[in-house]
């Protein structure tokens, strides 16, 4: 597999705009494509705007001259210009495939075709396209700029050398690769980001709490110390001095209450409508702009603090520092 010079993205809205910003800030050249010609305007007001989070984040690193960004509509050219591809097309696999197989055409057989998808498999994915071994899932999170992981999933006919070569390449632009070692729907974190959005689709339904008050439940507790040590180490600490047995001991009876339902309600109007009224009451008038901004200085600051301690995504932060220097 090549070494990536240039990371040719195949759509470009909220992912691929996250894509574009870490890249060109690692010194990464970015060829975009998309079928939206309007989306060019976008694309470069979602990589400037995600500068100050970047360079507060990577401040004292020794970081290469940014890369250079070309936006075109014709996803054939930019495959042929990329030495890996991130394909970031809505969630819906005819799509994807059709994209994914014009691509697939065009690029070398050593250029890599990862999906940014958020649930399909990659066997999904790769099925009848040319050289679908250099095929795979590179799941990222919104947004890509500041968020270090990516799972690695690879499908059926996905090679063990362009999961290796996937892994270096995220890697050399900070970010964290986690192996998904079984393909699944939903890959791992969204499996366990779905089971918490169902319950959550539950409470709206039965009105027992409004948006605001489900993200109290998480923003004052359990998130706050999820992005230190995930939710296992956590129950381990839950256990006290007699630890993870103690803790397992303890809340184990739990698992037989009916705590959880698991299978989302059916999405009515009514809900939708408790969702979308109770995130802008949330919002207090603040635009989607204005959150993303509180969002990402606390992002950085909170991964800052995660690197004195070696934690965490501030693991990763201190892993591309170092990679850096060297
Ligand atoms: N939004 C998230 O939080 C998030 C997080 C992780 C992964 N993902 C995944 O990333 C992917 C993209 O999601 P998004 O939120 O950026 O969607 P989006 O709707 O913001 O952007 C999709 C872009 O693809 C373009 N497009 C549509 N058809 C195309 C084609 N045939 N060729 C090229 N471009 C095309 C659209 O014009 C649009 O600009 C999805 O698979 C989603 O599941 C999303």
């Amino acid at each position: 597999m090549r070494t990536v010079r240039t990371l040719g993205l195949l759509g470009t809205g909220v992912i691929g705009g996250g894509w574009a910003a870490r890249a060109l800030h690692a010194g990464i050249d970015v060829v975009a494509a998309d079928i939206d010609p309007t989306m060019e305007e976008r694309l470069r007001g979602a990589v400037a705007n995600a500068r100050p989070a970047l360079d507060a984040l990577t401040e004292g690193m020794r970081l290469p001259a940014p890369g250079s960004l070309r936006f075109t509509t014709d996803i054939g050219e930019m495959a042929e210009a990329a030495d890996f591809i991130q394909e970031n097309t809505p969630e819906r696999l005819a799509l994807k495939r059709a994209a994914l197989a014009e691509a697939a055409r065009r690029a070398s057989a050593d250029v890599i075709i990862a999906s940014s998808t958020s649930g399909f498999m990659p066997s999904e994915l790769q099925a009848g396209l040319t050289h679908p071994d250099r095929v795979l899932v590179g799941h990222p999170f919104n947004p890509v700029y500041l968020c270090p992981l990516v799972e690695i999933v690879g499908g059926a006919e996905t090679s063990d050398a362009a999961k290796a070569a996937s892994q270096e390449f995220y890697e050399s632009i900070g970010m964290h690769a986690l192996h998904v070692r079984k393909e699944v729907p939903g890959h791992l974190s969204d499996r366990l980001q779905e089971a918490m959005w169902r319950e959550i689709l539950h409470a709206l339904n039965d009105d027992i709490a409004t948006t605001g008050e489900l993200d109290e439940s998480i923003v004052y507790g359990p998130g706050l110390r999820w992005a230190v040590m995930g939710m296992n180490q956590i129950y381990m600490l839950g256990g006290g001095a007699g630890g993870a047995r103690h803790f397992m001991k303890q809340f184990g009876p739990a698992l037989d209450l009916p705590w959880t339902h698991l299978k989302a309600p059916p999405l009515t109007d009514a809900i939708i409508d408790r969702f979308v009224e109770g995130t802008a009451a949330q919002a207090a008038g603040r635009s989607i702009q204005e959150l993303e901004a509180v969002r990402d200085e606390c992002l950085v600051a909170i991964q800052r603090v995660l690197a004195k301690h070696d934690m965490g995504a501030g693991k990763a932060l201190n892993a591309f520092a170092r990679r850096l220097k060297d």
